[in-house]
């Protein structure tokens, strides 16, 4: 899941391998993360999100995301969940921060974004940085 900066920075290529070499990579260093399953049959997947460890600082750790729902089941509140579950799991992990990154006309999310409590930290042409923070929020 990369940050629209970063795929414009480097190109689709170079991010394909990047992405490739971060999963050959997470058998033995797996990032927490959540999948949402359909209730009926526990076995459709139909979304993820991830939380990459960014900083592990004195004032506490910092986790960045990366969520994506199935196009089928988007807008039913899925997205919701997962960034709600994904917030208790950093606010447990004593994390001061979860940011992320987001294209500028990815309007979808960025709404789901404000509504979970994330502001604008930097706007640039092709990326948004957002964040919460968790000691304040409540
Ligand atoms: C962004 C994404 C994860 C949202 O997931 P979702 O399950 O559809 O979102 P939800 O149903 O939980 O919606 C929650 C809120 O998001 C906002 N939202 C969702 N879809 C929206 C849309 N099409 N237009 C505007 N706002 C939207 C609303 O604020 C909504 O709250 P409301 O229902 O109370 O109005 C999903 O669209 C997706 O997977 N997109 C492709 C991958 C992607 O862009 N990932 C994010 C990369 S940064």
């Amino acid at each position: 899941m990369a940050s629209p900066g970063f795929v414009h920075e480097l190109g689709v290529e170079n991010v394909r391998q990047h992405e490739k070499e971060y999963w050959k990579r997470w058998r033995d260093h797996p990032d927490p993360a959540f999948i949402a399953v359909d209730e009926d049959t526990e076995q459709q997947k139909l979304g993820a999100i991830v939380l990459y460890s960014e900083q592990d600082t004195p004032s506490g750790k910092e986790y960045r995301i990366g969520v994506a729902v199935k196009e089928g089941a988007r807008g039913k509140g899925i997205g919701k969940l997962l960034i709600g579950r994904a917030l208790k799991f950093a606010k447990d992990e004593q994390a001061h921060k979860v940011n992320l990154y987001v294209d500028p006309n990815n309007i979808a999310a960025i709404s789901l974004y404000k509504n979970m409590g994330f502001r604008i930290r930097e706007e640039k042409d092709h990326e948004i940085t957002m964040e919460v923070n968790l000691r304040q929020s409540a």
